[in-house]
């Protein structure tokens, strides 16, 4: 089964994908994420991308699809969820492309709606584990033991470079004039379900098992 979660920074993403891949072993592929193991590791696409996440702004179609093909080939068998891509017109073609050449065909899209006015506290107030990626919440998600990584025992956390109020502002206004316009391609195929993802993480992750189970 292959999946779409969509909804602007904040939304939950990231956090309902960790669910899924330690649930039902399913494989996230987060173009963020790639994207930030790419600046880190000094590619060629790390390089274009830097200055370009910094802003907020949109990395090239042409390095997002190529990094979800290389993820595809890499091996999904149980299964892909797309975290952050799509994220225009051109990236739905690419992913068409991308999926059909491999016989594979998308399943679902989730779209988590959310109360914008809520999601810059969620993602200013965002870190995570620097050692084993853990995702922690200033106010919603703190480990067990201040200061100690839940699942590593690691002490060391970091702050995404683009996590500021000034960037989401600009993420949040690419997310409603670029991004949102694709849930309309979706529908049009009738793979679209929208779930209110300003319940808690629990109440939202059990929304998303009974779509992915044929109940939601
Ligand atoms: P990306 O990394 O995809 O960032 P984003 O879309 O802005 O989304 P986030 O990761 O900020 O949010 P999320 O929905 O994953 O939320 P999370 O689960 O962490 O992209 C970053 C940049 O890379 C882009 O700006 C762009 O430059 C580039 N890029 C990436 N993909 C691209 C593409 N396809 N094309 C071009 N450029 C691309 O949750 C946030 C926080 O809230 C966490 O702390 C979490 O603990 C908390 N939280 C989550 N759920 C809840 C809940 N239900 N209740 C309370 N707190 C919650
Ligand atoms: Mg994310």
């Amino acid at each position: 089964m292959n999946i779409i979660l969509l909804g602007p920074p904040g939304a939950g993403k990231g956090t309902q994908a960790a669910r899924l891949v330690a649930e039902r072993g399913m494989v996230q592929l987060s173009t963020g994420d790639m994207l930030r193991a790419a600046v880190k590791a000094g590619t060629p696409a790390g390089l274009q991308a830097k200055a370009v996440m910094e802003r907020g702004e949109l990395v090239s179609d042409a390095i997002v699809s190529a990094l979800i093909g290389e993820r595809l080939d890499a091996g999904c068998a149980t299964g892909a969820i797309f975290d952050g891509f799509p994220r225009n017109g051109e990236q739905v073609a690419a992913l068409d492309v991308l999926l059909e050449e491999r016989g594979q065909k998308l399943d679902h899209v989730i779209e988590l709606e959310v109360d914008e006015a809520a999601l810059i506290e969620r993602v200013v107030g965002r870190y995570t584990c620097g050692n084993c990626g853990t995702g922690y919440h200033d106010r919603f998600k703190l480990p067990a033991t201040e200061g100690v990584c839940d699942v590593c025992g690691a002490t060391e956390f970091k702050r995404r470079p683009d996590d500021n109020a000034e960037t989401v502002s600009t993420r949040m206004t690419i997310y409603r004039g670029e991004t949102a316009p694709i849930l309309p391609l979706y529908e049009a195929r009738g793979l679209v379900t929208r779930i209110d993802g300003m319940g808690e993480m629990d109440t939202v992750g059990t929304h998303i098992a009974a779509i992915l189970d044929g109940e939601g």
